[in-house]
């Protein structure tokens, strides 16, 4: 009794909103964040448009800072404000005892750094390596670039990096490092900016100036890596640029040391060193800001997409957004990561629970496994009152359920108008994202439920009272139900697609104790970065330097693929 008079209150309570949205006056329907909130049409058969990008805001807000996803998708299309709490170590490898007086790179782990420690190339007597470790003495401000934002790659990585230094894309400034972090820094000093985050291997942080907001914790000679020794180049001391291309000489042990250091950063929440605000998050995904990001894209698939395509109206836009949102203060409180993650966990593995159960030849009883599936993941939203009529027609007595999925999360947020008024730019982005996208999950989830409750698969009887009613499963015989699961199974499959969520991008089989599953990363997307392959016969100091560099070598097609490689040694096969 408690229940069907707590769900008539649920029912009563949503149609109270329903009617005080109806009820707005068109001026506060079409104002912009209105507008950016609403949720159209509630139709089985309405899709997300093809050129919506909500599933990319959902997914690369949800992925930022994760070393996984960011590795998949090397392409960033998110710069977001952070703060690196006072305490945190940066590492800084290089050649000489003398802390750096001009832009430099750090890192988060010291694994990353090692790679870049040298001996002094001048004095032949001083045979150690320099290691700089350094401590945030206050918060340090500092600019997030998602993506594999740290690989010298001119397939994309460096594309929003263009963008807020040079305006456009510059395919020519791959390699400069030196331009690039100067002139980062150069531009953020408006900011108050202390460094720029990014991503290849592990995390680094670009700090500006090493006088300001750190200080020393040690500055050690330590001992070289003996492989890394008897790989190094003595033809070709290092420089002063600490951003030689990594790995150059060192071993593979060190090698999969840093690739270990960044996997401990590949699931959600991901590297926790730096916090973000996505409040003041801009999204080159953000269709209102770039719309000739759309005409870019059409017809590409998320591993292809750039920002070449952005024309000087946009790139203006990102500047004066960018200024808007060092500027801004505002912010609603949502912790919109954990939103989003309260939905990915809610989905994630019942969907691909879901999807192996429809990938198997279907017997009636089966079917009913599969509707039990999809019903256990809507109970929260499925009301006493929802149940076939024998004149209901196009599932409209499912369509409750399908409100209460997609709106359960967002609803509030959406409907408060104090909160709609705190909300920034970015946050309506996230919110109309999250909508969308729960919105498009409920109605393939939904969508198929009440089929099943029709064909008679549910607890909850069809209309078979009614001479209009459907076919229920029992009359329809094991063809027309593998027919309809093949149906279900596409459906699945195309949400699956669509949401695309790196949790489902596995190995294949199970990797061995010795192994672990490992996404290519620059720049070992073809092996070791530096082969000391006996077999070519070259010795390291022949390589020609050019061969060496990635960005010119061909190293930039591939869309990275899971694969077990060894985490003991030897190792062999990166
Ligand atoms: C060379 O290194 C040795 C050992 O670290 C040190 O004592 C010496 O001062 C260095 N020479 C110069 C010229 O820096
Ligand atoms: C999607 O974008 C393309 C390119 O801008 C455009 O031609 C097309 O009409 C758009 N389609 C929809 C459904 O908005
Ligand atoms: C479906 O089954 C086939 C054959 O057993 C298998 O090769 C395929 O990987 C399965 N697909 C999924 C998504 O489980
Ligand atoms: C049911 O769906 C069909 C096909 O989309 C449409 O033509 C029809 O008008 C719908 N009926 C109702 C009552 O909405």
């Amino acid at each position: 009794m408690r229940f069907v008079r707590w769900s008539k209150l649920m029912v009563l309570s949503f149609t109270r909103i329903t009617q005080v949205l109806l009820q707005m006056p068109m001026a506060t329907l079409s104002s912009p964040i209105f507008k950016s909130t609403t949720l159209g049409e509630w139709d089985f058969d309405i899709s997300p448009s093809l050129n919506s990008t909500s599933h990319l805001v959902f997914d690369s807000v949800g992925s930022l800072m994760q070393h996984w996803t960011n590795t998949r998708y090397r392409n960033g299309h998110n710069i977001v404000p952070g703060t690196v709490p006072i305490g945190t170590l940066l590492y800084h490898g290089t050649y000489k005892q003398e802390v750096p007086t001009e832009p430099e790179w750090t890192a988060l782990d010291p694994e990353l750094s090692y790679l870049f420690c040298r001996s002094d190339p001048t004095n032949s007597s001083a045979s150690g390596y320099w290691h700089l470790t350094l401590v945030a003495t206050r918060p340090l401000k500092v600019l997030y670039f998602d993506g594999s934002s740290a690989a010298k790659m001119q397939s994309g990585p460096l594309d929003s990096q263009d963008i807020v230094i040079w305006g456009e894309v510059r395919l020519d400034r791959t390699l400069d490092e030196r331009k690039r972090i100067n002139k980062l820094c150069d531009w953020g000093r408006e900011f108050e900016l202390d460094g720029f985050m990014r991503m290849e291997m592990d995390f680094e942080i670009m700090l500006c100036d090493f006088t300001r907001g750190v200080e020393i914790v040690s500055f050690l000679n330590i001992q070289p890596d003996e492989d890394k020794w008897l790989h190094s180049a003595p033809s070709n001391p290092p420089g002063p640029e600490p951003e030689l291309p990594p790995g150059d000489g060192a071993s593979y042990t060190l090698q999969h040391r840093v690739i270990e250091a960044g996997m401990w950063h590949n699931a959600f929440p991901g590297e926790t060193r730096v916090n973000l605000d996505v409040t003041r998050l801009v999204s080159f995904y953000d269709t209102d800001l770039f719309p000739s990001l759309t005409d870019a894209r059409f017809g590409q698939e998320r591993w292809e997409h750039r920002l070449q395509g952005l024309v000087a109206l946009d790139s203006k836009r990102f500047q004066t957004r960018i200024r808007e949102v060092f500027g801004q203060e505002l912010g609603s409180g949502v912790d919109w990561r954990t939103l989003i993650h309260v939905v990915v966990d809610r989905y994630a593995e019942r969907l691909e629970v879901l999807q192996y159960l429809l990938n198997t030849t279907s017997t009636t009883e089966h079917a009913k496994k599969i509707q039990r599936q999809l019903r256990t993941m809507l109970v929260p939203y499925i009301l006493h009152t929802a149940a076939p009529t024998p004149d209901s027609t196009n599932y409209s007595w499912a369509l409750p359920v399908y409100e209460h999925c997609a709106t359960t999360h967002t609803r509030y947020i959406s409907s408060t108008p104090s909160i709609l008024a705190k909300l920034t730019k970015s946050e309506s982005l996230i919110l109309r994202s999250i909508q969308e996208v729960s919105k498009e999950i409920c109605r393939v989830v939904v969508g198929m439920w009440a089929e099943g409750v029709e064909l008679g698969l549910d607890i909850i009887p069809p209309a078979s009272t009614s001479p209009s009613s459907s076919t229920s499963i029992l009359e329809l015989g094991s063809t027309a139900i593998t027919g309809i699961m093949d149906q279900w199974q596409k459906r699945t499959q195309d949400l699956m697609a669509w949401l695309d969520w790196s949790v489902w991008a596995k190995c294949n089989t199970a990797c061995g104790h010795e192994e672990v599953c490992y996404l290519p990363t620059w720049p070992f997307l073809h092996g070791p970065y530096w082969p000391h392959d006996p077999s070519s016969g070259l010795d390291v100091g022949q390589v020609p330097m050019d061969a060496r560099l990635p960005g010119i070598e061909d190293r930039e097609e591939g869309r990275p693929q899971p694969k077990c490689i060894r985490r003991v040694e030897p190792f062999t096969g990166i």
